[in-house]
């Protein structure tokens, strides 16, 4: 079990047991994540700062807080997601996201459902700019996220240059603008890129995701790993839904769908495509 106990008085808030349980209940309920007893810690170490900011004595007050104020409800949210992400990360899915290009010509829309901030949503951007030798490849690209703040860096496309450092230097050359002065040491995505990509808020427990259309590609990666069982395959089931016949789903390299054979047949390394 955690060792969340209002006993541990090196604590600036009081922080129980009960406490640790309702923070994970809630940010199930809202977000379908399950936190392990091992995240006790990293909760505390995150909330806390929320306490702070707001000049919250007890967990227990800023949790009633949550509870009854949307905006709070989102910074909760904002705190507890794992945002982990980089440019091109899993190169593979980007090889075999050109290949889906070179071989269906009636592509019309790309969905990165758990964009955190940015780099996934890009490096698609930038691969079909790469394919298609243009900007404007009349494909449009969507990317989301649960996360407000995520989403905030994500639609200003400012990165530090090591994020980007072992990319080619063509490629550096061709997608970002070197920050000067200040802002050396930063970079930012060209603006033909970010014009490529629509952020929306998209919470993935939700029924309807707002599409008018359906996708030829859904990039869903490393965010069902935070879901149990049942939350996955409702979840699962719902991305199909907004996926074209003849479509792929590329998933994180630890997610796999053995008991949705039914939804997604294995096409590739992590990479499914729909039953029908
Ligand atoms: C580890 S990041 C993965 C980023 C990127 N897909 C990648 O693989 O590099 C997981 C993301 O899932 C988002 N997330 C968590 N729960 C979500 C939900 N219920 N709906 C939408 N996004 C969610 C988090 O905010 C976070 O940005």
């Amino acid at each position: 079990m955690a060792t969340a106990s209002a006993e541990k008085t090196d604590r600036e808030y009081a922080y129980s047991q009960d406490d640790f349980e309702r923070v994970r209940a809630t940010v199930f309920k809202i977000a379908g994540i399950r936190l392990a007893d091992s995240k006790e810690t990293m909760v505390y170490s995150r909330l806390s700062r929320r306490l702070r900011a707001l000049g919250i004595k007890s967990f227990r007050d800023y949790l009633e807080k949550v509870e009854r104020d949307d905006i709070e409800q989102q910074e909760f949210v904002n705190a507890l997601t794992t945002n982990l992400t980089s440019f091109f990360r899993e190169v593979h899915h980007f090889v075999a996201l050109e290949k889906f290009l070179r071989t269906h010509k009636n592509v019309t829309a790309i969905w990165c459902a758990a964009s955190s901030t940015g780099e996934e949503p890009y490096s698609i951007a930038m691969t079909l700019a790469q394919v298609f030798g243009t900007f404007r490849t009349g494909i449009k690209i969507y990317a989301s996220d649960i996360d407000s703040k995520v989403l905030a860096t994500a639609k200003n496309g400012i990165y530090k240059y090591s994020s980007i450092e072992k990319m080619d230097e063509s490629l550096q050359k061709q997608f970002f603008y070197r920050g000067t002065g200040p802002k050396s040491g930063m970079v930012r995505v060209v603006d033909e890129v970010r014009e490529m990509v629509e952020f929306r808020q998209i919470n993935l427990l939700h029924d309807d995701y707002g599409f008018k259309e359906k996708m030829d590609v859904i990039f869903c990666r490393n965010v069902m790993i935070y879901f149990d069982k049942p939350t996955q395959y409702k979840v699962l089931n719902n991305l199909v839904g907004n996926m074209k016949q003849d479509s792929l789903y590329i998933a994180g390299h630890s997610e796999h769908f053995q008991e949705a054979t039914h939804l997604l047949k294995p096409v590739g390394k992590t990479i499914y495509a729909p039953v029908r």
